[in-house]
């Protein structure tokens, strides 16, 4: 006689795909098992463009410029692999300068075949040549957008919907801070929230920790109410995937985004 089919799973020492995991399935179970693939990945993607010939063009282009302020090798890796992982099709920087983060997202979109996808790159300053690094090539793509993200958002001239954002903007600790929550309510479910130079101040954490929700009598993760399906930091990259509430129509007014506006 087959054992069920539970246990010939176990045999085999596969896991329950996360889909079919029974409602009664141990609420202790970390949630986010179903996202951890995404370590795998971003590890094997970002070792896969560190030696590249493009990661050696792009390291030409930005040496020859002179690389101050400029996203570093180990931080363009990630950043394409997270891209790549998410396969967006429309991306937010603030940031963009001349390019650099913009040229491996724009990469990423390539190399995972997304032709469709938009990066609307944000920068303030009318002294550099925004995007500038960027290879012809992957032009197509790539929306500049000149002046303040504050002025944009005012004006309420960005995609009210993005499926990933990447903050590189000032990072003093309250913009970082209120750009993590402006573009945190117009992320879908399961878009991704990165941000560069998370060691600068403690705005990334912090604004991770309340994405997080305890059972007040034990303490224990209340994985229904907790925001974030997955988070980390590699080099000075943070990312966060959004676990949107099922029953919220309007992110904005969640409970949750409520919380997170302070
Ligand atoms: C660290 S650099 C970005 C580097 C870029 N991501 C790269 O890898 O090439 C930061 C940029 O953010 C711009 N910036 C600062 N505050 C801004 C704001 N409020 N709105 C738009 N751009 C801003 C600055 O002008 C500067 O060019």
């Amino acid at each position: 006689m087959f054992p069920p089919l539970g246990s010939m799973e176990k045999m085999r020492g596969l896991p329950r795909p996360w889909w079919r995991r029974a409602k009664k399935a141990n609420q202790h179970e970390p949630f986010s098992m179903p996202f951890y693939g995404v370590w795998e990945a971003v590890a094997r993607l970002a070792a896969e463009i560190r030696t590249s010939d493009f990661m050696a063009e792009m390291t030409g282009r930005r040496d020859a410029y002179g690389s101050q302020g400029l996203m570093g090798s180990l931080d363009c890796a990630t950043l394409y692999a997270l891209t790549r992982w998410q396969r967006p099709a429309v991306v937010v920087e603030s940031g963009g300068f001349i390019g650099m983060s913009s040229a491996f997202i724009l990469k990423a979109f390539v190399d995972e075949g997304l032709t469709r996808a938009k990066l609307y790159s944000i920068e303030w300053s009318e002294e550099c040549d925004q995007g500038a690094l960027i290879p012809d090539e992957l032009r197509s793509q790539f929306v500049p957008l000149r002046g303040k993200v504050e002025d944009f958002v005012q004006r309420d001239q960005l995609p009210a919907s993005i499926d990933m954002f990447l903050h590189d903007s000032s990072h003093s600790y309250r913009h970082m801070l209120w750009e993590f929550r402006e573009f945190w309510a117009r992320l879908r479910d399961r878009g991704l929230l990165v941000s560069h130079d998370v060691h600068l101040n403690a705005a990334f954490p912090e604004f991770m920790a309340k994405t997080y929700a305890h059972d007040k009598k034990t303490g224990r993760l209340d994985a229904q109410r907790t925001s974030h399906y997955e988070w980390g930091r590699w080099g000075y990259i943070g990312f966060v995937i959004k676990k949107k509430k099922q029953t919220d129509s309007l992110s904005n007014s969640s409970l949750f985004d409520r919380g997170l506006r302070g």
